[in-house]
């Protein structure tokens, strides 16, 4: 049995700097043919010559796959020139609420102080993607943000705006109230719960930002995903950390995905006899949405089974160690 994705997109990767994006680029270009880059590093990219020189580095780790990274600005007030000269470079810029997550210290600490910002990139129709959660308690955070998502939805109707990462049944129903208003969602988050992370013995390597919600939470998720609800958008969240920063105490935020992510979204969504809606989910809403056209690409899957390995380098993935039922066997682009 084979199944054939064209164009597959993520809408929220993490490939970091150094040895560790060299290392896990290839994990994402050999599978997708695009995906938007967080721009969270040390310091943020929030300036277009770090921008430009990130870019560089990334197309050279992605060897000759057929891979458009597609890059985002760190949230900071800027200048009209400033977004004029950014704009033809960026996909969109990343707003992340300071301390919210990894690397976000230097986020934003009010969100009625950076609304100059806001209007400006309504006014030249450059997205907003907003890491949403307040500094709340941890299972209430999304919740507690989704009035600040209305707000700006209202206020800036021009706005693109995408909730990333939602984690609620409720964020879900606030897609439907506002035309402007998008979403991005894991593949963890369709899967797992808090229950999970910490219900039995800890999970670190399942301990992220937002934290895995309710089960009522993850089948509204699961069922929006499955109809691949016109605005949602397959975005991995795929964040490696070394061993050591996830088996330690004070343990880092994230899930490392992305070598399991097409296998285990074609099984997913074929345990629910919803396949055929797999490639808007992951390819056709986000080329819609945006108004863009990822290059082609297409990546073939077939039902012979793959073992996930335990680690790559030093990190250790998603499903590690565990038997998957579908593989990636052929990308080609002609
Ligand atoms: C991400 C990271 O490690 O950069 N971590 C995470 O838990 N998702 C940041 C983020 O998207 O919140
Ligand atoms: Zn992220």
């Amino acid at each position: 049995m084979e199944f054939t994705i064209d164009s597959p997109i993520d809408m929220h990767l993490h490939l970091r700097e150094g040895a560790m994006m060299e290392r896990v680029t290839p994990l994402t270009s050999n599978d997708f043919a695009a995906a938007i880059i967080m721009p969270n590093l040390v310091p943020p990219v929030d300036n277009l010559d770090r921008l430009i020189a990130y870019r560089e580095q990334i197309v050279a780790a992605k060897g000759e796959d057929v891979f458009e990274p597609l890059m985002m600005l760190f949230f900071r007030n800027y200048s009209k020139a400033e977004l004029l000269a950014a704009r033809e470079h960026i996909f969109g810029i990343k707003l992340y609420p300071a301390g919210a997550t990894t690397n976000s210290e230097a986020g934003v600490k009010a969100l009625d102080e950076v609304e100059d910002t806001f209007a400006l990139m309504e006014e030249l129709g450059i997205p907003l993607m907003i890491h949403g959660e307040t500094h709340g308690f941890v299972m209430d955070r999304e919740k507690e943000f989704l009035a600040s998502y209305a707000h700006l939805a209202e206020k800036f109707p021009k706005l693109k705006i995408t909730m990333e990462h939602i984690t609620t049944r409720d964020a879900v129903e606030l897609l439907d109230r506002y035309e402007n208003l998008y979403a991005t969602v894991t593949l963890h988050h369709l899967i797992i719960t808090l229950n999970d992370v910490a219900g039995g013995l800890l999970n670190p390597h399942l301990f992220c930002k937002p934290i895995a919600k309710r089960p009522e939470d993850r089948e509204a998720l699961l069922q929006a995903a499955l109809m691949a609800h016109p605005k949602l958008m397959f975005g991995s969240d795929s964040a490696p950390h070394p061993i050591s920063k996830k088996e330690c105490c004070g343990c880092a935020a994230g899930l490392f995905t992305a070598p399991v992510c097409l296998p285990t979204l074609v099984e997913l969504f074929e345990a629910h006899g919803q396949l055929e809606n797999l490639q808007s989910f992951v390819s056709g809403n986000a080329q819609r949405i945006h108004g863009f056209a990822a290059p082609r690409k297409q990546v073939k899957l077939e039902k012979i089974g793959m073992d996930v390995p335990a680690r790559y380098g030093d990190v250790v993935p998603y499903r590690a160690g565990e038997h998957l039922p579908w593989t990636v066997t052929q990308r080609s682009s002609n």
